[in-house]
């Protein structure tokens, strides 16, 4: 099968400081596998981006294309098969503190701990901070995620944008050089999703972290991302990055222009043929 072309656009270098082109994390050839009792299967095909500083950096696919499994990968939860992925330089050895995930069930709160005791556990187990310390720290991100009034609340208590709220507050809590989000707003209904997406953006106005922002739909993709990495279906591979910065906050009609230009990529023909899916 043909192959149709990958536009990798240039990363925007400021001229009066270069350092800005570093990566913070930078994925490189990289193949993920499973080894199951039955099949090798292959979830991503040497897939190389690069997430600089206070990007907001999101990867769009169809279900299967192994968006979870990067994530995974980065966290330190699975090795690449081939490649290297890096954190500041680093290669990434396993977890830590440095990388905090966001899933998109509304069950990662522990049930029997209030908002406030969920934030302050994360803070006081990985060893950030500590009492009196941890507790400020939580009401202050509590503050921002606009929870304050059930700081001392049980999450079965919470809607789901809620639960998200807090999930999204714990993470920034632990300040991490990246936040990594994996569908956070998927389970949620339409308006509510189109909510926390106005949060999100509006917390980074505030603190400009960085974030890799994980999604199948095109039209959150565009909301939040400053550029997007395309997959194709299974075994994910690149198809095109794209630069979105403010597409649809700026001009909805460029946010739609970019929607439909995005569409007919992830729709066109596979990109390469004879990769390994099962062995
Ligand atoms: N634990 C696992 N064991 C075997 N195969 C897996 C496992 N997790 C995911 N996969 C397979 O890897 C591929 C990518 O999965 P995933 O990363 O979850 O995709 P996405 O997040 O893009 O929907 C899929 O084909 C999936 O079936
Ligand atoms: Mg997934």
């Amino acid at each position: 099968m043909e192959r149709s072309s990958v536009s990798l656009e240039t990363c925007r270098v400021d001229p009066l400081n270069a350092s800005t082109c570093e990566p913070l994390l930078s994925v490189s050839g990289v193949t993920l596998q499973y080894k199951t009792k039955q099949h090798l299967v292959t979830a991503t095909y040497r897939v190389s981006f690069d997430v600089m500083p206070s990007e907001r950096y999101v990867v769009l696919g169809p279900s299967g294309c192994g968006k979870s499994t990067i994530l995974k990968a980065i966290c330190g939860f699975m090795q690449p098969t081939e490649g290297t992925i890096k954190l500041k330089g680093q290669p990434i050895r396993g977890p830590g503190p440095d990388r905090v995930m966001v899933f998109q069930e509304f069950d990662q709160l522990l049930p029997w701990k209030t908002v406030k005791k969920n934030v302050m556990f994360a803070l006081e187990t990985s060893g950030r901070l500590k009492g009196r310390s941890a507790e400020e720290k939580a009401l202050e991100v509590i503050s921002k995620v606009n929870l304050t009034k059930f700081a001392d609340s049980y999450p079965h208590t919470l809607s789901g944008g809620m639960k998200q709220r807090v999930a999204i507050a714990r993470a920034l809590a632990m300040e991490p050089d990246v936040l990594l989000m994996d569908e956070p707003f998927a389970a949620l209904d339409a308006l509510t999703r189109r909510h926390m997406q106005d949060e999100l953006m509006q917390l980074w106005e505030e603190t400009r972290f960085t974030v890799l922002f994980v999604t199948h739909s095109i039209p959150e993709a565009v909301r939040i991302g400053s550029r997007i990495l395309l997959l194709s279906p299974h075994p994910g591979q690149v198809k095109a990055e794209l630069n979105s910065d403010g597409s649809d906050a700026i001009d909805p009609a460029t946010g739609l222009r970019l929607s439909e230009r995005i569409h007919r990529m992830l729709f066109a023909d596979q990109i390469e043929s004879g990769v390994p899916v099962h062995d």
